[in-house]
């Protein structure tokens, strides 16, 4: 079983004093809590401070986007290697990307092979919107955004998928630990089709849609659930770690 991670993407939230004030806090019962991979995605303006902000405790770094492209022309873009050494883990394809900037199954799968290639830790998010749910397509619209997302990638060692219907992102209406958990073990087993049984258990599947410490164990009891993608409960301090505690007791 992998290692569960309770990944909080704060969005485009905070500015740097309070990018800085929430980090501070978290570093006190978060940093505490054990069992499970604590990661902080804040704004790209705030990696360097938040980074020096929890080093040295057990919180990891995240962003929440990067450019597949090293160097260049691309004004207002980050690259890989400018997150290389501030953060761990980089959030990609996540829904809002996908519905705001027309963020395709191919500029995901690129982005995918960069991180890669610069040795940070895709999180890569999928999920089906409501009509699609409604019509049936949950499953098959997940798989084909996995093989999209994943086209060319040969190892998928240091990758985390979230799976986040986008109809619970940031709504309070949470999928039950049921649903997750029959999607996520279509990722599970998508993943072993495209890779191996072996590769696709130690991937780490995180669910991800209006979590709270209050819905959270429903997801952490899940057999197929290995940690949390957190948008608005992980803008709180407290709520965050009594999530990342939530995880890590299921
Ligand atoms: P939410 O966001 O927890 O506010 O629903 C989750 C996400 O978008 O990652």
């Amino acid at each position: 079983m992998p290692t569960p991670i309770v990944a909080g993407n704060w969005k485009m939230n905070t500015t740097l004093a309070e990018a800085v004030a929430l980090a501070s806090e978290m570093c006190g019962a978060l940093d505490a809590v054990g069992g499970v991979e604590k990661v902080v995605c804040p704004p790209f303006i705030s990696l360097k401070a938040v980074k020096d902000v929890v080093d040295g405790t057990s919180i990891r770094m995240g962003a929440q986007n990067m450019h597949y492209e090293e160097k260049g022309a691309y004004t207002g873009e980050v690259s890989p290697g400018m997150l290389t050494g501030l953060c761990e883990y980089v959030i990609l394809g996540h829904s809002e990307r996908r519905q705001y900037f027309w963020e395709t199954d191919e500029v995901i799968n690129r982005k995918v092979r960069a991180a890669l290639a610069a040795g940070l830790k895709p999180i890569l998010c999928v999920g089906e919107g409501l009509e699609e749910r409604e019509a049936g397509w949950a499953k098959s619209v997940v798989t084909a955004q996995l093989h999209g997302a994943l086209n060319f990638v040969t190892s998928i060692d240091t990758l985390a998928v979230a799976y986040e219907p986008i109809w619970a992102i940031g709504t309070g209406v949470a999928a039950t630990g049921e649903a997750a958990e029959e999607i996520m073990g279509i990722i599970r087993s998508t993943l072993a089709e495209l890779y191996s049984e072996a590769a696709a258990r130690e991937v780490p599947l995180l669910y991800g849609g209006s979590v709270t410490p209050d819905n959270v164990a429903e997801y952490a009891s899940q057999p197929n659930v290995n940690g949390a993608l957190v948008g608005g409960a992980s803008l709180d301090a407290a709520r965050f770690s009594d999530i990342a505690r939530g995880m890590a007791a299921g």
